[in-house]
């Protein structure tokens, strides 16, 4: 894979080591020399009579290889954790596409642990697609790190043909062509909202620039982590060289929650509920349109016809749902999360259904609602499939939701003013409004 030589910390344990004919569907590197890690993660020398490569399936060995070790770009590979195998004639004799590359960072949490499998499995991307997971953890995730490679070893995917893991994003996110940015400090006890932006956003202004340096030039990114829409307002900016419109902020969830809500009260089964907007924020300010959504076609209003019960209950209900999942559960949404992830890549891999649309936390720079320039803003969204999507354009709006668009976009506004030193937009001014908090604050 491109990424071994990057991603090799050092010498593999020994009981890695061993097993050479290994038969896995893909390597991983890895290493136990922590004090290393804390260092540099750059490759540690190796003794040349380790380095081999192997192909990946028992019944398809091949002899170990030299491994070119005057070429620094080459990968030194380390027993088990490189082996390499012929995707080329994979391709070829299984119809395969070309392998792509996802980074996803904080995965070793919980949200991870669920999403990985999901792609893994060919759910996401498809049962053509082989790919190469990237997995970016933290010093102190480092052994969990390695407890999801080892899962996803034991889980034979075919189609998954290479794990790898670090903490150095510039290492992790090379070629990557999906970076889904899930890792964020949670807010902590006694921390200031403002401290939570600074934070993350630091965390997405590093991982911006990594993307900037070494990801595919085309590289979608979905940004998990919150406050999403301004860390993802952050890392598009810390990434010049990628077009700004690549850069999701993950909106889903609270789409999926809506529609769950409009069935619930209308009576019929979610997959009748379509045309849901969430304007804005991923944060109490966010808007769930019920003016333009439907239910078997009809316009909501004309199905559930209580307005106070949509622009009360069920708003906030949207609105606070995140929240009230931390009460019950003791910690945020994690499989839903996974889900709503699943379906926004899903949404950008496959053509959009006729008349529909998706949510996403997008770009807004030459919107055509209205919408302030130059934030992350949720908004609908149609794809052909191939990774982009369109604005559309035949929404309508009454008072109602256009106020609350604008509550949720001046929120925005001062967001990104708090973090000005992080988007090179000179010295940060902190006014956030005190009545607005992310879901899971409450
Ligand atoms: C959610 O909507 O479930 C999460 O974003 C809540 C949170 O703050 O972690």
């Amino acid at each position: 894979m491109a990424s071994v030589a990057e991603l090799n910390f050092g010498a593999c344990s020994s009981s890695r080591k061993a097993t050479s004919n290994y038969s896995s569907q893909f390597s991983y590197v890895s290493t136990r020399l922590s004090h290393h890690r804390r260092v540099r993660l750059r490759p540690l020398p190796v003794p040349r009579s380790s380095s081999i490569q192997c192909s990946v399936t028992s019944d398809q060995v091949q002899a170990p290889v030299a491994v070119n070790t005057e070429d620094p770009k080459k990968p030194e590979c380390y027993g088990v954790f490189c082996l390499t195998y012929d995707l080329k004639a994979d391709e070829e004799t299984k119809s395969w596409k070309k392998l792509i590359n996802i980074a996803v960072s904080g995965a070793a949490g919980m949200i991870a642990n669920h999403l990985l499998f999901k792609l893994a499995s060919g759910e996401v991307f498809g049962p053509e697609q082989p790919i190469a997971l990237k997995l970016l953890g933290s010093q102190r995730s480092f052994q969990a790190l390695e407890g999801v490679a080892m899962e996803l070893e034991d889980s034979l995917y075919p189609l998954l043909r290479e794990v790898s893991i670090g903490i150095d994003p510039y290492e992790v996110f090379q070629d990557a062509d999906w970076a889904l940015l899930i890792g964020a400090k949670p807010r902590g006890p006694g921390m200031e909202r403002a401290g939570l932006l600074d934070i993350n956003g630091s965390i997405f202004a590093d991982q911006g620039k990594a993307l900037n340096a070494v990801a595919s030039r085309n590289v979608k990114v979905i940004v998990v982590g919150n406050p999403c829409n301004t860390n993802a307002l952050i890392c598009l900016k810390n990434a010049p060289n990628i077009p700004a419109k690549n850069f999701h902020a993950l909106t889903r969830l609270d789409e999926n929650r809506a529609k769950c809500q409009l069935a619930l009260k209308a009576g019929v089964f979610y997959d009748k509920v379509s045309n849901v907007t969430i304007w804005g924020n991923h944060s109490t300010t966010q808007v769930p349109d019920f003016l333009n959504a439907k239910i078997d076609g009809v316009p909501v209003k004309h199905v559930i016809k209580d307005n106070k019960w949509l622009e009360e209950e069920f708003t906030e209900m949207v609105q606070k749902r995140g929240g009230v999942l931390i009460q019950k559960w003791g910690r945020s949404s994690a499989a839903s999360t996974a889900v709503s992830i699943v379906d926004a890549i899903r949404s950008l891999v496959t053509p959009t259904r006729e008349g529909d649309w998706f949510s996403s936390g997008v770009y807004t720079t030459g919107n055509p609602y209205g919408i302030a320039d130059d934030i992350v803003f949720s908004m609908p969204c149609r794809s052909n499939g191939d990774g982009d999507y369109e604005l559309v354009k035949d929404v309508i709006f009454d008072d109602y939701l256009w106020n609350r668009i604008k509550k949720t976009e001046a929120e925005l506004l001062a967001e990104k003013r708090c973090v000005a030193h992080l988007t090179g937009e000179g010295i940060a001014v902190c006014d956030l409004p005190g009545d607005t908090m992310l879901p899971g604050e409450m």
